[in-house]
């Protein structure tokens, strides 16, 4: 594990970046022991930390992960969550989220996806969630995108005050994947349906060419063209029904 040391002594601890090998690690957790990425090839896999479990911005985010777990699942994602407490503190309070919370209209609501126990922050401080300026002992908000490859694709950390948005999270997976199979990028609030941009032409020629091509592409300038992606064609390739 890399670390580095600033001048009040205080660790920092690295983290992975966008393209690099999801960090390894076994652990316990609500569903069983899981070998990490391993046991998720061929699936994308959203890890995520939180704070503590009994907080109410935590069980805000549990019950509205759980809520959406099918709909990750239909686009081959799976989830995994951690936070820096025991098995039996987890089992617990998942027992009173489904007993006892209403949030959002959303009751009953049963966590099925496992949530690693993390008590000596083996794998917080592997992926960087311990960030020793907002707390020390408790895991920022940090949700990791990793590939059925096991690589890491994007990041998003928030710091303990902030409930995520999982409408964005649910985006930027179906962004991810739908540039994946169409090679092409996906400009600002894309989603399925709107146009997709296509990569910046690399030449003089192919610059020419994009901006006479007037049939497929749609051209503001050489360098930014647009076209468009059926709606039912990504989600066919994208979501199982
Ligand atoms: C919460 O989940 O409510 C929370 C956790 C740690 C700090 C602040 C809020």
């Amino acid at each position: 594990m890399e670390t580095t040391e600033n001048n009040n002594q205080e660790q920092h601890f690295t983290m992975p970046r966008i393209g690099d090998k999801a960090p390894e690690f076994k652990a316990i957790t609500t569903q069983g022991e899981i070998n990490f990425p391993s046991d998720y090839k061929g699936k994308w896999v959203i890890l995520f930390s939180h704070p503590a479990d009994f907080t109410p911005v935590c069980t805000s985010e549990f019950m509205t992960f759980a809520h959406l777990e099918q709909k990750f699942d239909n686009a081959n994602c799976k989830l995994v969550g951690l936070s820096v407490d025991g098995l039996y503190s987890h089992i617990a309070w998942l027992r009173t989220i489904k007993d006892k919370i209403k949030f959002n209209g959303m009751e009953n609501i049963e966590v099925k996806f496992p949530l690693i126990e993390d008590i000596i922050m083996n794998v917080a401080k592997k992926y960087g969630m311990i960030q020793s300026g907002e707390h020390k002992t408790q895991a920022v908000r940090a949700v990791f995108f990793i590939d059925p490859e096991g690589t890491v694709r994007a990041l998003i950390y928030y710091p303990l005050s902030l409930g995520r948005n999982f409408d964005e999270i649910y985006r930027a997976l179906i962004a991810m994947q739908t540039s994946d199979k169409f090679n092409v990028a996906t400009p600002a609030d894309w989603v399925p349906g709107k146009d997709v941009i296509i990569s910046p032409a690399g030449s003089c020629g192919v610059a020419e060419e994009r901006m006479s091509n007037t049939d497929e592409l749609e051209c503001e300038d050489w360098f930014f063209c647009t076209k468009p992606l059926d709606k039912d064609m990504v989600l066919k390739e994208i979501i199982k029904n």
